[in-house]
């Protein structure tokens, strides 16, 4: 046990440069798609043929891009600090990068599971849910990720986790989306925060936080290496 315990809690921001979109930022995901239409249990009953083509599409994408600089910072962070990345993002490219403690608050692309049973899950890849896939109990197969109304299982793990945090990492999420958002409030009151988004983050529940205005790739490689030099400050 190493004795700083960084808590890194990432968003779709993370992803960015890596060339994912982020959702509520200009030109994001929820500018072109509604969430009515895709990201709801709704949605999927109404028009499954539309919910499965957004996702096809993203994890076909998610095929074709890379890790970036800041998901490597995160994974050389691990060499000196205990490091538990919590991400609301459903690709794999913390994994990818090669972090070890990852917990998936919204899913994963690269899973598929019953539409009837939450627990039957499958490893699917980066290849398309075709209307006819069926889980093991028969009922059809829908992506694997947290849709909006629906229930976040890995949240009272990641209160847990949060509760043992020494330090709290938050990088490129809006902190709009419950349950997510309040685990900034889990952490004990001698944690120190940290916050890396470009944006302007004044309306942010953790606006007091040491704020570092930049991309989370150009940002995180050098606040990891201040901090391996110096200390989790
Ligand atoms: N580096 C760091 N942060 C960035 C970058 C970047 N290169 N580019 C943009 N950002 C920031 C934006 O300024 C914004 O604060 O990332 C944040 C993205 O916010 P959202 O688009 O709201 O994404 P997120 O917070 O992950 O959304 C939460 O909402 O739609 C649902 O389930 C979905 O998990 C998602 C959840």
């Amino acid at each position: 046990m190493k004795k700083d315990h960084i808590v890194v809690l990432t968003g779709a921001g993370m992803s960015a440069e890596s060339g994912l979109k982020t959702f509520r930022d200009h030109d994001g995901l929820w500018e072109n798609h509604s969430v009515y239409d895709v990201a709801t249990p709704e949605a999927f009953q109404r028009d499954p043929d539309m919910v499965q083509r957004f996702y096809n599409m993203r994890r076909a994408q998610l095929e074709t891009v890379q890790p970036n600089a800041g998901h490597f910072a995160l994974v050389k962070a691990e060499r000196h600090f205990d490091v538990t990345i919590i991400t609301q993002n459903i690709d794999d490219l913390h994994e990818r990068a090669g972090s070890s403690n990852v917990l998936h608050l919204h899913g994963e692309l690269t899973k598929a599971r019953s539409s009837i049973q939450p627990d039957l899950i499958v490893n699917w890849g980066y290849g398309p849910i075709e209307n006819g896939d069926k889980a093991e109990d028969g009922s059809p197969l829908r992506p694997h990720v947290v849709w909006f109304g629906e229930p976040v299982p890995a949240i009272e793990q990641a209160v847990e986790i949060c509760r043992t945090a020494t330090h709290l990492l938050v990088v490129g999420t809006s902190l709009v989306v419950y349950p997510a958002a309040g685990l900034v409030h889990e952490t004990p009151q001698n944690c120190r925060v940290t916050l890396v988004d470009p944006g302007d983050m004044s309306e942010s529940p953790i606006a007091h936080a040491r704020h570092v205005q930049k991309p989370a790739g150009q940002a995180l490689p050098s606040l990891i290496d201040e901090w391996i030099l110096n200390g989790v400050v």
